[in-house]
């Protein structure tokens, strides 16, 4: 066993020694795909062979219940395939980008410029090196994506209040090395209060609408990531669902090339709408009638966010977080007795029924 542990401290010091590199190999090239997936892959080989050793999981950087399946990553090394050079197009629109825009974070695919209003310039094209675009990410009118958040139509101070959050830290996540919400955070600091502000006020002008289907169903499609997000497996094969939620674009390609029409298909378990209406509509005993503060339509108040419509696999990581203690910004306390007696099988009956209603 002594020479388990000195592996394992041997280990561990390479890991910090890792972390180091890591740190200042991001100062000096940010910007190189190579090396960050090259740091992943060592770190993770690391992380794993640490766990071999020691003959006991590797110790968990998110807090103890983390529903895995909502945060789902990029495996260690993952490529995208290259470029084809084909211009991608999607319905209803004239526009076309090459995979290469498409995957630029400093652009936001402008597919619908009638259906918004002209973007800001952080929502369009961020600011180099640290503020990706908004919309590339949330797209150009907000609707998102389950990786990321609907921030279409959410009220002015709220949005103005996360972005604060992210930058001070009183808002963290359960799994802080996942990509999507790192970048956020990044992009949250180096952004300037104009940029904020400018941000916000665009978001919250825009009209969120329906784009969540919701089926109860004791299996899911099989699923693959595709980068941040699962997508159905093409030969259509399935899987017992258990207890989670599967969250799947209807047309993998109109998603990944960030059209904000892009529809999805949620498969949640059976029973759990009925469930789940119960508990928001009268607490169920467990926990308080959401309605009391985010509006008798839950459709939000001017500080207080919208919850119908939205993503129910981010639903499930917010109830989640707030229980967790990781999202703790100066209103979350009013969240914490809502959360405190519910499971996570209740955060999956909530999140299921508050997506079957129309943002
Ligand atoms: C790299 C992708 C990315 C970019 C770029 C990005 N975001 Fe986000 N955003 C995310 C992720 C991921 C989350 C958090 C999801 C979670 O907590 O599960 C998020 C969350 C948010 C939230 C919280 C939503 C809520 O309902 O509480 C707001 C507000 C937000 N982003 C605004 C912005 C603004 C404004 C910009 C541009 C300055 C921006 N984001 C740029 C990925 C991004
Ligand atoms: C006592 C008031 C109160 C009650 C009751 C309440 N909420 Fe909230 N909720 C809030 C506030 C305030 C926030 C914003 C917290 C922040 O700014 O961090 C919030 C935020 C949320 C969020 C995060 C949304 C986002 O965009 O990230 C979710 C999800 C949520 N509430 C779900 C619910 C559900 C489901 C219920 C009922 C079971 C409920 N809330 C009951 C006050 C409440």
């Amino acid at each position: 066993m002594r020479i388990t542990d000195g592996v394992v401290r041997i280990l561990k010091h390479l890991d910090y020694r890792i972390g180091r590199l890591r740190d200042s190999l991001r100062t000096a090239c940010q910007e190189s795909k190579r090396i960050k997936i090259a740091r992943r892959e060592s770190a993770a080989i690391v992380v794993a062979i640490a766990a071999l050793v020691a003959g006991s999981p590797a110790q968990a950087q998110h807090p103890e219940g983390t529903p895995l399946w909502a945060y789902p990553s990029n495996p260690p090394g993952h490529e995208l395939e290259p470029d084809d050079g084909i211009p991608r197009r999607v319905p209803g629109s004239d526009a076309s980008y090459t995979v290469t825009e498409l995957r630029d974070r400093f652009l936001a695919p402008d597919w619908h410029p009638r259906e918004y209003p002209p973007m800001p310039d952080v929502v369009r094209q961020g600011r180099e090196p640290d503020v990706s675009a908004c919309g590339y990410c949330h797209r150009a009118s907000g609707t998102g994506g389950p990786e990321n958040a609907n921030i279409a139509g959410l009220p002015y101070a709220y949005i103005v209040r996360q972005m604060q959050e992210y930058r001070s830290g009183a808002r963290s996540t359960a799994v802080p090395d996942r990509g999507p919400t790192r970048l956020m955070i990044e992009g949250a600091k180096a952004a300037t209060d104009a940029d904020i502000e400018t941000a916000a006020a665009y978001f919250s002008s825009i009209e969120p609408g329906p784009r969540i289907r919701v089926e109860e169903s004791a299996t899911a499609p099989q699923t693959f990531i595709v980068n941040w997000f699962f997508a159905a497996s093409p030969d259509g094969s399935t899987e017992p669902l258990g207890q989670r939620i599967v969250e799947v674009p209807e047309d993998v390609e109109q998603f990944e090339a960030r059209d904000p029409h892009a529809r999805f298909i949620a498969y949640v378990p059976a029973g759990s709408i009925a469930r789940g209406e119960a508990l928001v509509k009268t607490g169920g005993g467990r926990t308080v009638p959401c309605a009391v503060c985010h509006g008798s339509n839950l459709e939000g108040t001017e500080e207080i966010p919208p919850i119908t419509g939205r993503s129910p696999t981010y639903m499930v990581r917010q109830l989640f977080e707030f229980k967790a203690g990781v999202r703790r910004g100066a209103q979350a306390f009013q969240m914490v007795p809502t959360v405190a007696n519910l499971t996570l099988d209740d955060m999956i009956d909530v999140a299921a029924y508050l997506a079957t209603l129309d943002p």
